[in-house]
């Protein structure tokens, strides 16, 4: 084999990286894959609009079908993102008996069994790199560098746009829709903003890491999932008083039971490397038994960033392709690893009240946290004026149904105003 060919489907923000890199680096690309790696292909719906774009010599097409039937075509890159036309892709391609790279969160979230075992039946390659941390390597090192170990813990700073917001926060102040804003007229945020700030495109970079981290089916729909719309500019100024960055994080974690995995703002303390993951990089901070701590660092996201990893897929197939080596990476076989439900996972947490100003207020408090064995670990008190106070309370750990009971209990009591925010603590 002298010669493989690569196509493209939509040439958007990643396609156009991974076309960019496919074309610059031709050489170094044919001396790691051991032969030529062409991009024979492209197919997108704004051709005319796009063509530019392209090298002349590369065939333009509109219809993906035809881009996958074409014999100069072996590896399929589907780079389009969504689940409908997306997973037509994906499908028609490994029943063409054609290798897949995807960048695809949502797809592989939702569909990432079913695609693994029909790669697996028709023995092509299915790779993606891209769909979790952007440029970063996570999926390759969980697959192959970390497969030894015994993951204990995987905890992921994994949406770009959020971690931007974040930041910006604790370095400006500022209030999170307007720092929203800035980020949208940056390019950081997308118009429509949901996926990112309610937490579901994190949601869908967890359910790959735990699936293949754990090698448990796991459902997008049972993580729990909480995005950053609640917090409040002045919970993001205590925390850096009292030591901590928040942050948006991904977790998932072997428990006695089975497996904890949840999105959520969490307090992270200064000293922990996550909490150093500034603007929009990503990290992804894995514990394995064997191995210990490591951390995975970088670009989270990105033209170039996104299409480094596509395109690192593209020369292991074809590395693969050359030695008559497809389909060596056998979908997992998946165990049942039951979801604990987030009311028994067990955290320390930051609780922001306002207070009546009076005394024998924080012993009605302390009566219901004791009630609910939550155990109060410091207490700060802010703000008091008009006979109104703020306090801040930091628990041991505790379940979180005992400390969502207390609370209730706490917002019944008649010199409690308002329990303004509850944030988990992770160490
Ligand atoms: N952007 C990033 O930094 C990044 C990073 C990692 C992973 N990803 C993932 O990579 C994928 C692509 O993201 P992106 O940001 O590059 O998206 P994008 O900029 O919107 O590009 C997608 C391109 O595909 C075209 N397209 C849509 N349906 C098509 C079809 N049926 N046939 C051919 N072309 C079609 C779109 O055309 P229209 O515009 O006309 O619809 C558009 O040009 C997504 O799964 C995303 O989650 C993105």
């Amino acid at each position: 084999m002298t010669e493989i060919g690569v196509g493209i489907v939509g040439m958007g923000t990643v396609g156009e990286g991974a076309c960019g890199i496919l074309t610059r680096n031709v050489e170094s690309i044919a001396r790691q894959a051991g032969c030529q790696v062409r991009l024979a292909c492209v197919a997108d719906l704004r051709r005319d609009e796009l063509r530019s774009r392209v090298p002349a010599e590369v065939r333009f097409v509109e219809d993906a079908a035809e881009l996958i039937r074409s014999p100069d075509v072996q590896i399929v890159c589907e780079l389009i993102g969504g689940t409908r036309a997306a997973g037509e892709v994906v499908r028609q391609a490994m029943a063409a008996g054609k290798h897949v790279v995807t960048a695809n969160k949502e797809l592989l979230a939702k569909h990432g069994p079913e695609l693994l075992s029909l790669a697996d039946q028709q023995g092509v390659d299915f790779y993606f790199e891209a769909s979790v941390g952007g440029g970063i390597p996570i999926i390759s090192p969980l697959r192959i560098g970390l497969a030894g170990n015994r993951i204990q813990k995987i905890v992921g700073i994994v949406n770009g746009t959020t971690n931007y917001i974040l930041t910006q926060m604790a370095a400006e102040g500022g209030d999170l829709a307007d720092v929203l804003k800035e980020a949208q007229q940056l390019g950081y945020a997308e118009a429509d903003p949901t996926n990112d700030v309610e937490g579901y495109d994190a949601r869908y970079k967890l359910t790959i890491l735990a699936t293949l981290g754990f090698h448990a089916c796991v459902d997008v729909d049972d993580i729990y999932c909480e995005g950053i719309m609640k917090l409040q500019s002045r919970d993001v100024d205590y925390a850096r008083e009292l030591g901590y960055e928040v942050k948006l994080l991904a977790i998932a974690k072997r428990v006695d039971g089975g497996l904890e995995a949840r999105v959520h703002p969490a307090l992270v303390p200064f000293s922990h490397p996550l909490a150093a993951v500034a603007g929009v990089n990503n990290a992804i901070f894995v514990t394995g038994d064997a191995v210990g701590d490591v951390m995975f660092y970088g670009p989270g996201a990105g033209s170039l960033a996104a299409g480094s990893a596509v395109v690192g897929d593209v020369i292991e197939i074809a590395r693969n392709i050359r030695c008559g080596a497809t389909g060596r990476l056998k979908p997992i076989e998946f165990r049942d690893l039951d979801l604990v439900s987030t009311g028994e996972s067990v955290a320390r947490y930051y609780v922001r009240m306002l207070v009546k100003d009076a005394s024998g207020v924080l012993a009605a408090i302390a009566t219901e946290f004791g009630l609910h064995n939550v155990s109060i670990a410091s207490l700060v008190q802010k703000d008091a004026s008009e006979g109104v106070a703020e306090i801040i309370f930091l628990t041991h750990e505790v379940k979180e149904r005992g400390m969502r009971a207390a609370l209730e209990c706490i917002e019944g009591l008649s010199v409690v105003e308002q329990v303004c925010s509850m944030i988990r603590v992770e160490e």
